[in-house]
């Protein structure tokens, strides 16, 4: 039954998994390059975040980045730190910063320590853990094979665990609400041991 649930909204998002990703330049990244200065502070120069409250945004699909700014822009997902940085960015500005970030590489999840942050080890038995409940649920029918992400699939792979935690419970208790009911109904089904073990799971990619 949940399977069939899960094939539907996976129908649903196929319209827009159509609109094809548009070439970019290195013009164009050179363009978003210096656009994202001003988000280096949190979010790192090239997207690998130091301080794992913010998201790594290397890597991830233009598409699911730009639509998060807009997101963000519109008030249909709300933080306090990214909603006013979203009010100044024009269309263009988000679809440059998209296009940047997808071109950098990620460098792997951290954990905070103290001021800073460490590199992430995973927990071989929570990984294990994370892998069974991913395929039980069929995660990666919409994220991709290893979270690599597709089009306004975000990819997960290689994310920071206490930003994956967050945004589960988030869409689990409805504090986050942009992703047309899909994560939303997904998140319901997970425990809150659940979704650490994922966390470690996704962090092992
Ligand atoms: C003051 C710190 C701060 C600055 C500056 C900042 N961000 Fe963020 N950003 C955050 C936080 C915190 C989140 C996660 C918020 C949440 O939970 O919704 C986030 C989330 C995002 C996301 C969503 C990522 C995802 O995986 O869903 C994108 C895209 C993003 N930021 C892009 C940018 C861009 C582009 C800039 C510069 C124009 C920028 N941010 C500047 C703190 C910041
Ligand atoms: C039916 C398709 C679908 C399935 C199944 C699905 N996801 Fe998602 N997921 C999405 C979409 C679409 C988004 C982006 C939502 C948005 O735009 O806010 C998302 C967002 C996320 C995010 C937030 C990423 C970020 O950067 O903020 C996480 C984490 C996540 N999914 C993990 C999972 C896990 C773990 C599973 C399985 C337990 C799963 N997803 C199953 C479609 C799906």
């Amino acid at each position: 039954m949940r399977v069939a649930v899960l094939a539907a909204l996976f129908v649903s998002l196929l319209p827009g998994a159509l609109v094809s990703q548009v070439d970019v330049s290195p013009e164009q990244i050179e363009v978003g390059r210096k656009k994202a200065e001003y988000c280096a502070g949190c979010h790192g120069a090239d997207g690998n975040s130091e301080l794992t409250d913010y998201p790594i945004l290397a890597a991830q699909t233009t598409r699911y980045s730009y639509l998060q700014l807009k997101d963000y822009k519109s008030a249909r997902r709300k933080d306090e730190m990214m909603t006013p940085v979203a009010a100044q960015l024009e269309k263009q500005d988000m679809i440059d910063l998209a296009a940047y970030y997808a071109a950098q590489r990620p460098k792997g999840p951290r954990i905070q320590a103290g001021e800073g942050s460490v590199p992430f080890k995973p927990d071989p038995a929570r990984v294990a853990a994370g892998r069974k409940k991913s395929a039980e649920v069929l995660c990666t029918m919409c994220h991709l094979g290893e979270f690599a992400g597709q089009n306004e699939v975000p990819r997960v792979a290689g994310q920071h665990p206490e930003y994956v935690i967050k945004q589960l419970k988030a869409f689990k208790t409805g504090a986050r609400t942009n992703d047309a009911g899909t994560m939303s109904s997904v998140a319901k089904t997970l425990s809150d041991e659940d979704i650490v073990n994922l966390a470690h799971y996704l962090a092992s990619l």
